[in-house]
């Protein structure tokens, strides 16, 4: 499982106690964003499953990274979770987690090459299913703008608790905002000294004119500046 993989090279380095250190830190920050989340899911809608947007203003700032350890803290806490991997532009899931990227996935299930009961898959080092975005199509816009995604979500919601919906960012593509009509919230992730506060305050202007629910802004890499010699150990497990 992703989430207690952490717990397991926490094991592992117990030599190393920094190394212990930095890894309950980063263990405890995603179990305190999954609290604050399910605060601010408190109010919304009594839906069959929860379906949430982790997007960003710009490229990089973690959403891929946020959305599979958050999907991670939730299935940890008993909840059964999907996790989409809807950025047909720019698809890294399923590289995070395998290998290679050779499944099929929610490209092929939108163009109708593969029934989405066939291509989500449960990787034996997760504790949650993914769906990932299978053949990089031609036409990510115009694929994700189908009427059907909605259909397709609706149909997913009745076998889980939570969707998590990784995204591209929303500055930058016009899918993004589209998809926002079909979920129940939006997470924002800014990037500690990277991402520009202009760019931000324009992505919850559009959200906002979307009419998109944002439920917070996960600020991500704002541990101490060690953290980044973790996010390369993590780095390697990811691509291990
Ligand atoms: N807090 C962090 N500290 C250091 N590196 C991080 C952190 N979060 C993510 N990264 C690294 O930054 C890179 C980009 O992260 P990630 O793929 O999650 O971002 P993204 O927003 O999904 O990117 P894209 O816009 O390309 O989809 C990855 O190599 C990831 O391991
Ligand atoms: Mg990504």
């Amino acid at each position: 499982m992703y989430f207690k993989k952490i717990t397991d090279m926490i094991a592992d380095s117990a030599d190393n106690g920094q190394l212990q250190k930095k890894m309950q830190f980063i263990q405890e920050s995603y179990k305190n964003v999954r609290a604050n989340l399910l605060f601010a899911l408190a109010g919304t809608k009594n839906e069959k499953a929860k379906i949430l947007m982790f997007t960003s203003a710009e490229q990089g700032d973690g959403k891929t990274t946020t959305c599979l350890n958050q999907a991670a803290a939730f299935a940890d806490a008993g909840a059964k979770v999907l996790v989409v991997d809807a950025d047909l532009r720019r698809p890294r899931m399923e590289r995070y987690i395998y290998s290679e990227k050779k499944r099929k996935g929610l490209s092929d299930v939108l163009g109708g090459f593969a029934d989405v009961e066939d291509v989500i898959v449960k990787p034996t080092n997760c504790n949650f299913d993914c769906l990932f975005s299978g053949s990089i199509p031609p036409n990510p816009s115009e694929l994700l703008m189908l009427e059907i995604v909605g259909d397709l979500f609706e149909k997913l919601a009745e076998h889980y608790d939570y969707i998590f919906v990784d995204t591209p960012p929303v500055g930058i593509v016009s899918e993004t905002l589209y998809l926002t009509q079909f979920v129940t919230g939006v997470v924002l992730i800014a990037k500690k000294r990277k991402t520009h506060i202009r760019k931000m305050q324009d992505a919850v202007a559009s959200l906002n004119f979307a009419h998109a629910n944002i439920l917070g802004i996960v600020l991500n890499g704002s541990a101490d500046s060690t953290s980044r010699t973790y996010y390369r150990s993590k780095d390697k497990y990811y691509y291990y």
